[in-house]
């Protein structure tokens, strides 16, 4: 009971009160923050993340317009939970190029971070159109107009340079093909080797099912279907990651 008395005259003390907090706060603050300088970078070193491509990137600006991260996260807890049903946890190099990051606080449908390569580009179409006639019991909006909205494309360039002043790594050749590289990336039969040596591991071909337009929907699917894809986790080491 001693020390409940004592607290009590803490309480009636201001000045002691606003002491006492922010002694505490610090000891949490400290505890948190320190071992942060121990190690070199916050950011493991992985291999394979790299900037978006420009439709992918496109695709993006589309996901945060419709506010999608609303309901979906993009990042997976290092809970074993969360491991089983979406994968690796998410890294923070995996957001390094997302300006704002995806994150997202709210789950009303899954996590997105790793949705690269689960569906098929038929179904992320017919899913977009109208949920429902896919999964029936979704709550999720039906986005009919991104497939009959054709992506403007005409200041890609000078996004990509936008992003570069910011520290992304595009390099003069990126900007110099970025137009082309736009549409060849949902063109079928375009010849897209420099594309795929800009951009490893970008998914090329006709998203949306309309091989001779480049529509919101083909912007939005390439986004998708890279989502998780670029990190190689077959040569990844955590305990080596960070130093
Ligand atoms: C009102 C909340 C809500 C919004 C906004 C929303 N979704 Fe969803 N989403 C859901 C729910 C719930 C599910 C699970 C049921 C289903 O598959 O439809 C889901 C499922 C998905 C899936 C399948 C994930 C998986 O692993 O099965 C994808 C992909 C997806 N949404 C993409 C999007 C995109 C892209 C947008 C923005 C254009 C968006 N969602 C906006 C609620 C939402």
């Amino acid at each position: 009971m001693g020390i409940l008395k004592q607290h009590g005259k803490l309480e009636r003390n201001l000045l002691f009160l606003v002491l006492g907090i922010f002694v505490t706060v610090s000891i949490g603050g400290i505890v948190e923050v320190l071992p942060l300088f121990t190690i070199e970078s916050t950011i493991e070193k992985v291999q394979g993340v790299r900037p978006y491509s420009p439709l992918e990137l496109v695709g993006r600006n589309i996901y945060v317009r419709e506010g999608c991260y609303l309901c979906h996260s993009q990042m997976i807890r290092p809970f074993r939970d969360e491991s089983e049903r979406y994968g690796h946890y998410s890294l923070a190099a995996e957001s390094l190029y997302d300006r704002p990051f995806q994150w997202g606080s709210k789950r009303t449908g899954p996590d997105l971070a790793r949705v690269g390569g689960k569906y098929s580009n038929e179904w992320h179409v017919r899913h977009l159109i109208d949920p429902r006639a896919v999964v029936p019991e979704s709550v999720m909006p039906g986005y009919p107009h991104l497939v009959t909205t054709p992506v403007k494309g005409d200041d890609i360039a000078e996004h990509l340079n936008t992003l570069k002043f910011l520290g992304d790594p595009y390099s003069d050749e990126m900007i110099a093909a970025a137009k082309s590289d736009l549409s060849d990336q949902a063109t079928p039969d375009a010849d897209v080797e420099g594309l795929l040596k800009r951009y490893p591991k970008a998914v090329v071909g006709d998203f949306d099912g309309r091989p001779d337009r480049l529509t919101e929907m083909d912007a939005v699917i390439a986004y998708l279907q890279v989502l998780g894809r670029m990190v190689d986790f077959t040569a990844f080491d955590p305990a080596t990651a960070d130093r």
